[in-house]
């Protein structure tokens, strides 16, 4: 018996060992340990909506720009009862941070998420060019956007990815498991920021604020890579197990091209906004190309990727293969009050819905507009636009 002791104790050390190792390998790069855990539902299948441009907090002095917030929370409110999605995203230029107050820029993000806050509906964002100027920057907005959202899963990059650390955090990946016990997720949301806009750096001279680059920064790409990695370490080939989705707002300029060629029968949806300098990542003639290493790393590394989605051009509603990467790219539907718009574009959102936990899942995908009509479906697979 004595002999025994130390051994059993060593055994049973050793038995716990084994465990924590085994537990920790499968959770401990769930960045979530103390969300709940996202799910498809017993279908099989899982519904995002995604509300872009928003604009909230425009011309705070005016009456017309608080006009505008209550129809763009209206607006969430009708469309979150009808659509009851499984997850939402706010795809950028959440506030036109160049009319907004230093004391209250942030309290416009309580306004935005209330809708989301009062159903329980988990959700995340990026942010636009929008969301960083003189009194705001996309930092502020996602501190604020966490203390008070208890179901935001919106994160930041890990110091030094993304450019400066107040205009370019929110990269981020969210994983989504096919049932509440599963172990390896089946869908990973991936979230990058494009920066743009204005940072408050000359101080000397606050009326005179300078540019911040409008692009992925390049340090995303190494990232993308290591994340994928840890994925495939902890979960196994993503090739074989994972479906993808990734949101950024400014779109990258290797879409810009698809334009010209678009045919409305088989790439629907609204076309009136004419892409050039200021419409895609890095489009001036001195920065092109400056969004290659993200948009190489995201389309070589990232398996299974559904679509890269964006907003930030308020008249364009379609889905087109970039036929390089054989990657399909879609455009959001201008969400919100704010911002620039004409007759006849309206406000929504863009649905999708995965049809199955498997990695070769289809996605159905269309516009829905704040009165209920929908327009431009279509399904996200390998015989999309190609
Ligand atoms: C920033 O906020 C200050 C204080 O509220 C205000 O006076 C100023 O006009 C704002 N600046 C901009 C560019 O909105
Ligand atoms: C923000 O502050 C400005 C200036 O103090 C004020 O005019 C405006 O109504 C405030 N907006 C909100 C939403 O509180
Ligand atoms: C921007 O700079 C001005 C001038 O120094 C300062 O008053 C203001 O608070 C700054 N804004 C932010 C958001 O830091």
């Amino acid at each position: 018996m004595k002999l025994l002791l130390p051994f059993l104790m060593l055994l049973s050390t050793f038995d716990i060992y084994v465990h924590s190792v085994q537990t920790t390998r499968q959770e401990d790069i769930n960045p979530y340990p103390d969300k709940p855990r996202l799910s498809f539902r017993t279908d099989g299948t899982f519904k995002i909506t995604v509300f872009s441009d928003q604009h909230f907090g425009e011309n705070p002095w005016d009456s017309w720009g608080p006009e505008h917030d209550a129809a763009s929370v209206n607006l969430m409110k009708t469309v979150l009862a009808d659509e009851k999605p499984d997850y939402v995203v706010l795809n950028g230029d959440l506030i036109t941070g160049e009319n907004t107050f230093k004391e209250n820029a942030t309290t416009i993000i309580d306004q935005i998420v209330a809708p989301l806050n009062d159903l329980k509906i988990p959700f995340s964002t990026t942010q636009g060019n929008h969301d960083n100027q003189n009194n705001i920057t996309h930092l502020d907005e996602i501190k604020r956007e966490q203390s008070v959202a208890p179901l935001s899963y919106t994160r930041t990059a890990p110091p030094g990815i993304g450019g400066d650390d107040q205009h370019g955090p929110g990269t981020y990946w969210v994983p989504v498991y096919p049932t509440q016990d599963a172990q390896t997720p089946c869908l990973i949301l991936w979230f990058f920021d494009s920066r743009g806009g204005f940072a408050n750096t000359s101080e000397p001279n606050p009326s005179n604020p300078q540019g911040v680059d409008d692009w992925v920064h390049e340090s995303v790409a190494g990232w993308i890579e290591d994340e994928v990695s840890k994925m495939d370490a902890a979960w196994g080939s993503g090739e074989e197990s994972r479906a993808a989705l990734a949101f950024v707002h400014i779109p990258p300029h290797f879409v810009q091209e698809l334009q010209a060629n678009l045919d409305s029968s088989k790439e629907p949806g609204l076309n009136a906004d004419q892409l050039g300098e200021g419409s895609s990542q890095a489009a001036n003639p001195s920065t092109l190309g400056n969004d290659g290493p993200f948009w190489n790393a995201l389309t070589d590394k990232v398996k299974n990727l559904k679509a890269l989605i964006s907003g930030h051009d308020h008249g364009n509603e379609w889905c087109a293969r970039e036929p390089t990467k054989g990657v399909i790219f879609c455009f959001d539907k201008h969400g919100g009050y704010g911002g620039y718009t004409q007759d006849g574009w309206g406000y929504g959102v863009r649905n999708l819905v995965f049809k199955s936990t498997k990695p070769d899942t289809t996605v159905d995908t269309w516009i829905r507009l704040e009165g209920g009509e929908e327009k431009a479906r279509v399904v996200l697979g390998p015989d999309y636009d190609n």
